[in-house]
């Protein structure tokens, strides 16, 4: 993402829905002691934990902020580019968050969007799911539901992003590999990361908890090696958008 944007010294960077930072960090770099990075997201906890991220990493071009993607509390056209790494999927309104991104970028800047591709491509994330739908634990979510999957579909990304004015340069696929050492450790970071799964879990019996890891594990199985550590290839979707200059 970074690469794409292709950040230069002396530009501000917004990072939305940054979490504990990692993306926008890696545009801090290339900004200088001129240039600022405003990493940002919506809960107070992430802000705090990418502010002592930052600070570890010795970094001093960063503002740290509370913002909520669909009301980003900055002026029309105050930056050179928006960094968004899994984030406008899971803003109900995520229309409103591609406008505002459009409304804050200089004319002629970019936003790299990251989204996941299709769940197919995504067992590390899907084989918990897929066991408690199949178990009747959770309901399938809506197609417009926020989720990681919302936005998978290629053409559902750039007409959210055409829709706001933006003009999509190119959408590309990257691969990842998700690991672990063990699927009790792929249990326990899915666990942690997916608040459907931990909902489902909450009220589940312990023979329901079973079936859905039994389940899981059957998905996941052929990425277990024989060490019983796993990688899981996943599948992002990078789309880079200009504002017309
Ligand atoms: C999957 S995490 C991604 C974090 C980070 N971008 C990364 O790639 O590691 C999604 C983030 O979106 C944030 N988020 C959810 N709704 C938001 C909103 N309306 N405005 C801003 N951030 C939001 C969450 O707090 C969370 O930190």
């Amino acid at each position: 993402m970074v690469e794409l944007l292709d950040p230069r010294e002396g530009e501000t960077v917004l990072d939305l829905a940054a979490g504990p930072g990692d993306t926008g960090f890696l545009a801090a770099r290339r900004l200088g002691t001129g240039g600022l990075l405003l990493s940002t997201d919506a809960a107070p906890e992430m802000v705090a934990a990418a502010r002592r991220r930052g600070a570890e990493l010795g970094l001093t071009n960063v503002e740290y902020r509370i913002v909520d993607a669909a009301a980003i509390d900055l002026p029309d056209a105050s930056v050179d580019g928006v960094l968004c790494r899994y984030g406008v999927m899971l803003v109900p309104d995520c229309e409103a968050t591609a406008r505002e991104v459009a409304r804050v970028l200089r004319p002629g800047a970019r936003a790299a969007i990251a989204v996941w591709a299709e769940p197919d491509r995504n067992d590390w994330m899907t084989a918990a799911g897929r066991a408690a739908l199949a178990h009747g634990m959770i309901g399938r979510p809506g197609p417009d539901a926020p989720g990681p999957f919302r936005l998978a579909d290629p053409q559902r990304l750039r007409e959210l992003l055409e829709g706001a004015g933006l003009e999509v340069t190119g959408v590309e696929d990257v691969e990842i590999t998700w690991r672990a050492s063990s699927l009790d450790e792929w249990w326990d970071v899915t666990l942690d990361t997916s608040r459907m799964l931990a909902q489902a879990v909450a009220t589940a019996t312990s023979a329901q908890i079973e079936a859905i890891r039994t389940g899981a594990a059957e998905r996941l199985a052929r990425y277990v090696a024989p060490d019983g550590s796993l990688a899981v290839p996943g599948l992002a979707r990078v789309a880079l958008a200009e504002l017309p200059g």
